[in-house]
């Protein structure tokens, strides 16, 4: 039975580094007899220019019934300015996570013993760098209600917003920590802010609670404002960390900088039953959209995620990783990543290095 794979290209930059991963995966398709159908989406800016919605109806059905979802970017400073939030890219892409439930979002910060020099951290602060952000997606101040604007009794307006987290949210979000970190260096870090935050108070008790099931694992905490200094004082000493939605939208992109470029990081977003959604850590750029400069190997690194946890082509998703090593030992670069010495290359050229490296 063929695998059905629904692309988002988005907006900004999405279209263009998504034809990229497209390009891979018909590759690898064909090579591994994989079975691939691919269907493409309207998602973002790109839906409500068309729709009239950043989440239409068709495409949700199509997220419902497919098996993974391949993601480009969302937003743009166009939408920016649209008065109803509801109608805004992002509205979509958080839309689509919360209908789906993707609530487990994967976030691996990798360095790629070739790009020590592309990050801004000193080669030895950073060489060999592998954690992994496992961030809550569907829930936290991201989606808690009451939220809003209003006008208090003196005329001033006051703008708030409502961080909460059941016990079951952080449940869940706690089980795929510790087992991601069962598979990897059994080294778990819970981020908080438990020193001010109820909220996190509970966070705390929950991940202490869920450790004496996990006794293969050892768990600690920290305050999130140490962990922002300490990713980029010592990242190393970190296996996996696991945060709430917004903590873990910040130290993600502070992650991926270690590794010298938001431009290489993968994301996955699992539902319980680990069918995802995937897409890179990076927005869709709009100041470089369409200029063929952007990089597009953290699109085709989610496309192998996809293929690792939703579609269990373990094999396929070697490969096309060992085909991106290849091609950053050649010495090929995207603008992000480029370094003396080195040969640029556009978009197209790098994903076509890829296609080259997998034949
Ligand atoms: C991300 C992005 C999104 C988020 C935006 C585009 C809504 O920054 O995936 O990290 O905040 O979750
Ligand atoms: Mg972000």
């Amino acid at each position: 039975m063929s695998k059905n794979i629904l692309v988002l290209p988005g907006d900004g930059i999405g279209p263009e580094i998504i034809a990229e991963a497209v390009k891979v995966l018909n590759c690898v398709n064909a090579r591994f007899n994989l079975d691939l159908a691919l269907e493409e989406g309207l998602l973002g800016g790109a839906a409500y220019e068309a729709e009239g919605s950043p989440l239409p109806d068709s495409t949700f059905e199509k997220a419902r019934a497919c098996d993974a979802i391949l993601l480009g970017a969302v937003g743009g400073p166009q939408w920016d300015k649209l008065e109803n939030r509801d109608l805004r890219p992002e509205a979509g892409l958080l839309g689509i996570r919360s209908r789906l439930e993707l609530f487990g979002n994967l976030r691996p910060a990798i360095l790629y013993p070739q790009l020590a020099d592309a990050s801004t951290l000193k080669p030895e602060v950073v060489s060999g760098l592998d954690i992994l952000i496992v961030r809550e997606l569907t829930g936290g101040i991201y989606f808690g209600e009451p939220r809003g604007v209003r006008t208090l009794e003196n005329g001033e307006r006051q703008g708030y917003n409502t961080y909460v987290y059941s016990e079951s949210e952080i449940r869940r979000i706690g089980r795929v920590a510790f087992e991601s970190a069962q598979k990897r260096g059994g080294k778990l870090c819970s981020v908080d802010k438990a020193n001010v935050l109820e909220v996190t108070v509970l966070w705390r008790e929950i991940m202490e609670d869920l450790a004496s099931e996990y006794p293969d694992v050892e768990l600690s905490h920290m305050y999130v404002d140490n962990a922002a200094m300490q990713l980029v004082r010592a990242p190393k000493q970190f296996d996996v960390l696991v945060t709430g939605n917004m903590f873990g939208d910040i130290l993600s992109d502070a992650a991926a900088m270690l590794t010298g470029s938001i431009g290489m990081l993968p994301s996955a977003s699992l539902d319980k039953n680990n069918k995802g959604m995937y897409e890179p850590c990076h927005g869709s750029a709009p100041d470089i959209a369409g200029q063929g400069i952007a990089n597009p190997l953290a699109t085709i690194l989610s496309a192998s995620m996809m293929l690792r946890y939703s579609l269990n082509e373990g094999e396929a998703a070697d490969a096309i990783e060992a085909a991106v090593s290849a091609v950053l030992d050649q010495g090929l670069r995207t603008a992000d990543i480029f370094s003396e010495g080195m040969t640029r290359v556009s978009t197209s050229e790098m994903g076509d290095a890829v296609i080259n490296a997998l034949q």
